[in-house]
């Protein structure tokens, strides 16, 4: 894996966003249209995770720069923040690259005194689950038939500073930027 790094989403990932999003949601993805609204929306934090491509002799080519994960959350200042979705190439997981970008919303909820996150997670989801859970979150109820196909939801909630404690154990905090914003229509 190259150097990757984390900057807000822009109108020319989108399409980038689209393919990462059938491969990871194949059952549920997203629409462009609705990724292009988060991009307008004043409370949405949305950062992609990039690959640096390189050219042959190994130098930073822009051109094969690609995205391979996605947060968009929703950070209503200073009451709650909600993961909107979040997804990581299959090929690029389990290096961090999810946590990263939990970190980096956790980051802004810490700068804009925003103390409780929320999130639905399919009840299948091992991995999120294990994701969110080493992050501070703890189960906070059940959404009977949340998803499309009939599939209960988890909601998790991470709460204030039990959770700073929790995880403050030191995973690189990408220096971000919060502005935030409303509620999801629809979540992951
Ligand atoms: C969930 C997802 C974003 C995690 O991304 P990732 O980059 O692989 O996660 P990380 O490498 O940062 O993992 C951080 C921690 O989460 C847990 N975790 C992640 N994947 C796991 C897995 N497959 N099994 C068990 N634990 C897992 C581990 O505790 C891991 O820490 P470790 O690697 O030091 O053991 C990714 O699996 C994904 O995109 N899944 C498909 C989309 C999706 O389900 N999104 C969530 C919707 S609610």
């Amino acid at each position: 894996m190259s150097e990757i790094s984390f900057r807000l989403a822009l109108p020319e990932d989108l399409d980038d966003i689209c393919a990462l999003e059938e491969i990871c949601f194949p059952e549920e993805p997203w629409s462009m249209q609705m990724f292009r609204e988060e991009l307008q929306n004043d409370m949405a934090l949305f950062v992609v995770a990039e690959e640096q491509g390189a050219d042959e002799s190994g130098e930073h080519c822009a051109e094969k720069d690609r995205i391979v994960g996605y947060i968009v959350a929703w950070v209503i200042a200073p009451v709650e923040s909600q993961v909107g979705s979040i997804a990581v190439l299959p090929e690029y997981r389990r290096h961090g690259l999810g946590r990263q970008l939990m970190e980096i919303l956790l980051a802004a909820c810490r700068e804009t005194g925003t103390p409780d996150t929320f999130l639905e997670v399919r009840v299948s989801n091992e991995p999120a689950i294990a994701l969110y859970k080493s992050l501070g979150f703890e189960n906070d109820g059940i959404r009977k038939r949340y998803y499309q196909d009939g599939e209960d939801a988890y909601t998790m909630a991470r709460r204030g500073a039990a959770a700073e404690k929790e995880s403050a154990d030191g995973a690189a905090y990408a220096e971000n930027e919060s502005d935030s914003a409303p509620a999801p229509e629809e979540t992951k």
